[in-house]
């Protein structure tokens, strides 16, 4: 599918096109003709927010899609979105090649952008694996409507909505496929992005005691996946994504209900693969290196196991508990080796490391954590701007108290009590004195039918933290 601006609607080669116009509630709107108005006034639309009319007239190949934004007071770009989002999902019903998307006039240049990203999240769908794509016949052309100054904000909203669903293309796959060695060809798909791939045999080697232990009983080769771009001289911001191929538990061995879903505890790897697309593509003024340890968590004669200790790359040692806290083992060695190879100014994960988050926050916010206030503050704020939320939560000395072992250094699990903080406050012994943010995504990661409350966002992976990690990267860089 292809976005552009013109100042012109455009029709497929026979004519045919619609035209999405959006209504304030009780409002006329000067741009519609008469015959258009009177039609929609008969039906009984008055511009209530996500109510969607379409219209066509036997006379004109042009059909008219009237979406309600709601009372003008009340109006917020979120809002817009939702609408906007409701309008293409009926205007997709229709099966006409080319839409026009006519702005509400109000910032322009932000509706431009949210306009073009809602299109791209609204439209995707996983459909890979199916023989014939649920939405059938798909919308070849989207024109939103303004000056030619609107087309850098349309592209990066463009953009921005690609490398999400790149990610949630990566994150939607059956685990057999979406392997590590997959994941290493997307990356080297990236244009103007460096990859290096440390495999089993050197990771081991270099002391990674945690992605070596999980990986044990993996038949699929487990890696680590550096990719960097480089357009600022500045030092970089490195953000590590938790690469589970598939979760099973291990030996602590996972109830079978509902196993399936772990498929998507590549989330976090899958986001940075899409934030780095991002902002290659963007070409924004960065110096940025992700990082995704990838493997798979099975059980197996070889598998890890609770009571082992493993050692990690920063010399930490850890107890295992119970094999399926995996993720903060695996998260601990790619976090020390960014922190010691390239000594970022900043480093931030993202991974979907526990339940316990869930429980707390829900399925709409990500945990927030970390041990600087100042890059908080700056994560809340890109948080409100790329509309991705996010809430804090603490790390104090009673959850770092919780993880002591008699034994080791660490233990992989603090017991029920505060699970989504425990597991920060292990990760928090891997970066030293490194500024460092963690996000606990396991609740906004993926949607099921239950929990979808965005309509821009189908079921399966949202991509989440994509738009987030580029807003935020490029607010620290300013
Ligand atoms: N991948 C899971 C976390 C998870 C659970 C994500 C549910 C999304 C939905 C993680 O590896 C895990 O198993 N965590 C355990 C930790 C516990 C054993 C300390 C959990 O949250 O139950
Ligand atoms: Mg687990
Ligand atoms: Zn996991």
């Amino acid at each position: 599918m292809n976005i552009e601006v013109s100042e012109n609607k455009k029709s497929d080669s026979s004519g045919k096109m619609i035209s999405i116009i959006p209504f304030f509630e009780g409002e006329e709107n000067r741009n519609v003709n008469d015959d258009f108005r009177k039609s929609l006034s008969e039906i009984g639309f008055n511009g209530k927010l996500r109510d969607t009319r379409i219209v066509s007239f036997p006379d004109s190949k042009e059909v008219l899609c009237g979406v309600g934004l709601g009372k003008r007071e009340k109006y917020s770009l979120d809002l817009y979105r939702k609408a906007l989002s409701s309008a293409i999902r009926d205007v997709q019903k229709t099966k006409i090649s080319h839409v026009n998307i006519v702005l509400p006039e109000i910032d322009i240049e932000e509706e431009a952008l949210e306009a073009a990203y809602i299109s791209e999240l609204t439209l995707y769908e996983f459909s890979t694996y199916k023989s014939k794509a649920n939405n059938g016949k798909a919308i070849e052309k989207i024109t939103i409507i303004g000056k030619s100054s609107l087309a850098g904000s349309v592209t990066k909203g463009e953009i921005l909505g690609k490398a999400t669903n790149y990610a949630r293309d990566f994150a939607n796959m059956p685990p057999s496929d979406g392997t590590p060695t997959y994941y290493e060809k997307l990356a080297k798909d990236l244009k103007n992005v460096k990859v290096t791939v440390i495999e089993k045999e050197k990771f081991k080697e270099m002391g990674m005691g945690g992605l070596e232990g999980v990986s044990r009983a993996a038949r699929e080769p487990a890696k680590l996946v550096i990719m960097e771009y480089k357009n600022s001289e500045e030092k970089p911001f490195a953000i590590v994504g938790k690469g589970i191929i598939f979760d099973s538990g291990g030996i602590s061995i996972k109830p079978s209900a509902g196993m399936q879903e772990m498929k998507f505890d590549k989330c976090g790897a899958s986001a940075v693969l899409g934030v780095m697309k991002a902002l290659s593509e963007m070409e924004l003024k960065v110096n940025v290196i992700g990082l995704a340890p990838l493997t798979e968590n099975l059980p197996g004669g070889n598998a890890y196991k609770p009571g082992d200790i493993l050692r990690h790359y920063n010399g930490k040692t850890s107890e295992v508990i119970t094999t399926d806290a995996e993720g903060r083992l695996v998260m601990a060695d790619a976090l020390a080796y960014a922190v010691d190879k390239f000594k970022p100014k900043a480093i931030l994960d993202i991974s979907t490391l526990t339940g316990a988050c869930v429980t707390a926050l829900g399925n709409n916010i990500a945990g927030l954590m970390g041990n600087d206030e100042k890059l908080i503050k700056q994560m809340m704020e890109a948080s409100s701007r790329s509309w991705e939320k996010v809430w804090q939560l603490p790390i104090d000395d009673d959850f770092r108290e919780q993880i002591k072992s008699t034994v080791a250094d660490i233990k992989n699990t603090g017991g029920s009590q505060g699970g989504a903080e425990t597991a920060a406050a292990f990760l928090e012994n891997f970066v030293g004195s490194t500024p460092w943010l963690h996000l606990d995504i396991a609740g906004t990661a993926w949607t099921q039918e239950k929990t979808a409350k965005n309509e821009y966002l189908g079921k399966g992976a949202t991509g989440y933290g994509v738009r987030l990690l580029c807003q935020f990267a490029a607010s620290i860089f300013e």
